[in-house]
């Protein structure tokens, strides 16, 4: 197939696109800053410039492209900025996403929309599946949430998959796994991390190779797509030191959320965990442990980080 992918250069799409390519399919890859040159890898596809809060520019690269097929990654992802500027957040993540949708809907063309567990309020006793409703408690919740409605409200055939808590993107990683290495890099003794968030990691590559058995199935709908078990942002970063081996020389402290109020004042969801409910029915739910796949993560991408690799331990998810 021939697909329009926006947002293309940020973490999910660095290691989706590839995969697209590798299962054969010819991917057209935009993103609204071309400031990495080759994202994808030698031999990947260049990146072409697509703001989609432009109409126009949107239009202009339907009319180029001709996609069969919509990857539609682009968004504000920062929780503070959209907290801070409603505006820029809902023209990105809401109405931006309804033109790309109402373009796609003109062509008949299916769209994969990523979305995220930050649809719900995070007040449920277990995981949240498919069917839970959804009760946005941040701008950018909200924002995607809405941007989920017109997915459903304007195509037939259509993906919507909520993520959990990224991981992957290797150099670009912006999140909380990029965050903890940077301190241990930085020769951090002690490292915080919340107790009181719980969520569930969701590794790029597992992702990857489950969204193309879903987009082979055609089983269209609203999918949550993470890896399995759960954990707090303290068990992630303590897996992460155990990974690496460096748990004798660096204390993790688990805080609550309060204490990191002022860097990250954007209210959160106490959980975000999710199941693969929708996946799991069909037989299509090949996401791995967190454990396991955080470990593979930071070996391929933060081997030189990895203290004594014979002391690696392989445990499954919880
Ligand atoms: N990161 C997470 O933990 C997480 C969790 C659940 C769901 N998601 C969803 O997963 C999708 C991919 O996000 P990600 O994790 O790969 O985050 P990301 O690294 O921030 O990627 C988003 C990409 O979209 C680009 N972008 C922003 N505004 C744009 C615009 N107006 N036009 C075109 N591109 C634009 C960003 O460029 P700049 O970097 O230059 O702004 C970035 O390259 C998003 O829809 C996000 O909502 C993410």
């Amino acid at each position: 197939m021939k697909i329009l992918a926006t947002g293309a250069a940020g973490m999910l799409g660095s290691g989706l696109v590839p995969a697209f390519v590798a299962a054969g399919h010819d991917v057209v890859a935009t993103d609204i800053d071309l400031h990495r040159p080759e994202p994808f890898g030698l031999g990947g596809p260049s990146l072409g410039h697509l703001d989609v809060r432009s109409r126009d520019e949107l239009r202009e690269a339907f009319d180029a492209v001709q996609p069969d097929y919509v990857l539609h990654l682009a968004a504000e992802t920062s929780l503070e900025v959209s907290e801070d500027d409603p505006g820029h957040a809902f023209l990105t993540n809401t109405v931006a996403t309804k033109h790309v949708v109402l373009e796609a809907a003109r062509r008949e063309v299916p769209l994969v929309y990523i979305s995220t567990a930050g649809v719900f309020d995070g007040e449920k006793t277990g995981a949240y599946h498919e069917w839970d409703d959804a009760n946005p408690i941040n701008v950018y919740g909200r924002s995607k949430y809405e941007g989920e409605k017109y997915v459903e409200q304007w195509l037939d055939r259509y993906f919507i998959v909520r993520a959990g808590w990224m991981v992957g993107g290797g150099a670009i990683d912006h999140k909380f796994v990029a965050r903890i290495l940077q301190q241990i890099d930085d020769g951090a003794e002690v490292i915080r991390a919340v107790g009181d968030k719980l969520g569930t990691p969701t590794y790029v590559p597992d992702f990857a190779q489950t969204l193309l058995g879903l987009v082979a199935s055609e089983s269209w709908g609203r999918y949550h797509m993470a890896c399995e078990g759960d954990g707090s942002r303290y068990d992630v970063a303590e897996r992460i030191l155990e990974v690496l081996g460096v748990g004798d020389r660096v204390e993790l402290v688990e805080v609550d959320s309060g204490f990191f109020k002022d860097e990250f004042p954007a209210p959160r969801p106490p959980s975000e965990i999710m199941q693969n409910l929708h996946l799991d029915l069909q037989g299509l739910n090949t996401m791995r442990p967190w454990r396991v796949a955080l470990e593979e993560y930071l070996h391929v991408h933060f081997g030189h980080l990895v203290r004594d690799r014979t002391e690696l331990t392989h445990q499954g998810g919880n």
